[in-house]
């Protein structure tokens, strides 16, 4: 079968016509991922390669490494993958390094650790952080527990709670500090890849389920500071060692800069490393695997110069899952079915959720019936 032939037979009593597949071949397609839920596979090399050849990244990490850990130090590396940063502690002077690992990937850990030559003083921990005792306090914390946002490997449980029960009093955190920053944006070529590629599949299949698993996510993407409408501000600016388990919400404020069309939010985070050592994802840096994120709006919203836009974000933790929400207004006009929350790509599990989650779920419910009703 040709393939002009192939495209121009009936699907579904339609035709689907060359021309048809090629308008939708014309749009411009970023690459966008979703970032939610998190499939982090860290048991698979594929994401390690990605992380350890991020040479921005790992540079950094050694840098505060050789800058922080003194001779003789007792170091626990939270969550050592592949082991790179637990062997660069080893060589900087430590002792002995206390490597927590969940997953399969410590195998791999653990031979880094044998040809490196410094499996005498690492001791590999499979399991989750939350759920082992050390031996001994340690003088240095070292942790790359860092999502692309910065929250979405809970950072903020798992880095906060070793914090608290395993390091010394005068001990050091690498990374101690960390940051969020978000910015209302224009970009109808984001939106398209992020949440309108479904609404154009140029065959007869409804594929809206997809639009609303979009809205209620996040993606990775490289963004563009030509694309800002508003002045980028910070969301949440964290001390590690003083996270509460539920954060209030944080809420922004953007006046916006120009008349346009808002079709999301671009974000970045920066984290301190130690003393002089910052390292920032914002899209005028060079560039790092994390990249940036976009919250595309569930509708692009046309916005004059000197209107306001506000942005409220929470972060929710049950014991299975972190769960993101987000409600952006225009002029202070308040609409519940404006919410927009990652707990909507996984309506189904609902067990163990808190009243203020289930109120969420139901208030999303509600607004995607009425979505439905109007179809
Ligand atoms: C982003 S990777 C970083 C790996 C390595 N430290 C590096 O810098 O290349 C984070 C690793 O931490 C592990 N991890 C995350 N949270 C953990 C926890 N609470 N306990 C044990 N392992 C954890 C993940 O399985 C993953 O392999």
């Amino acid at each position: 079968m040709t393939e002009g032939e192939l495209y121009d037979m009936p699907q579904n009593g339609r035709i689907v016509s060359k021309s048809n597949l090629h308008n939708f071949e014309k749009v411009a397609i970023p690459t966008l991922e979703y970032l939610m839920p998190q499939v982090h596979n860290f048991h698979s090399p594929n994401i390690h390669k990605t992380m350890i050849f991020d040479f921005v990244r790992t540079e950094k990490y050694f840098q505060a490494i050789k800058e922080t850990i003194s001779p003789g130090d007792t170091v626990l590396d939270l969550g050592t993958g592949s082991g790179i940063l637990a062997v660069r502690c080893v060589q900087a002077g430590a002792k002995l390094v206390y490597a927590i690992e969940e997953s399969r990937i410590a195998d791999m850990a653990e031979r880094v650790f044998r040809r490196n030559g410094v499996a005498d003083r690492i001791v590999l921990l499979r399991e989750n952080s939350l759920n082992l005792n050390l031996p001994s306090s340690v003088d240095v914390i070292v942790s790359e527990i860092v999502g692309n946002f910065l929250f979405e490997e809970r950072i903020d449980l798992f880095l906060t709670d070793a914090i608290h029960r395993f390091l010394s009093p005068n001990g050091s955190v690498i990374p101690g500090k960390g940051s969020v920053f978000l910015v209302p944006m224009e970009s109808k070529a984001l939106y398209q890849s992020a949440v309108n590629i479904w609404t154009n599949f140029p065959y007869d299949i409804n594929l809206s389920p997809f639009v609303e698993a979009s809205v209620n996510n996040v993606f990775i993407c490289e963004i563009n500071a030509d694309d800002f409408i508003g002045t980028p501000k910070t969301l949440h600016k964290l001390t590690f060692n003083n996270i509460p388990r539920q954060p209030d919400p944080a809420h922004v404020t953007f006046p916006v800069l120009q008349d346009a069309v808002c079709h999301g939010f671009g974000g970045w985070f920066e984290i301190n490393l130690c003393k002089d050592i910052f390292l920032s994802t914002a899209p005028w840096q060079p560039l790092t695997h994390w990249k940036q994120v976009f919250f595309p709006l569930k509708a692009p919203i046309e916005v004059s110069k000197n209107d306001i836009l506000d942005f409220i974000f929470e972060i929710e933790s049950t014991d299975k899952e972190q769960i993101w929400s987000w409600t952006v207004y225009k002029n202070g006009a308040v609409d519940e079915s404006l919410i927009q929350s990652t707990i909507i790509n996984n309506p189904e599990d609902k067990r163990g959720l808190t009243e203020s989650h289930l109120a969420k779920v139901r208030a999303l419910d509600k607004s995607l019936k009425m979505q439905e009703e109007e179809r």
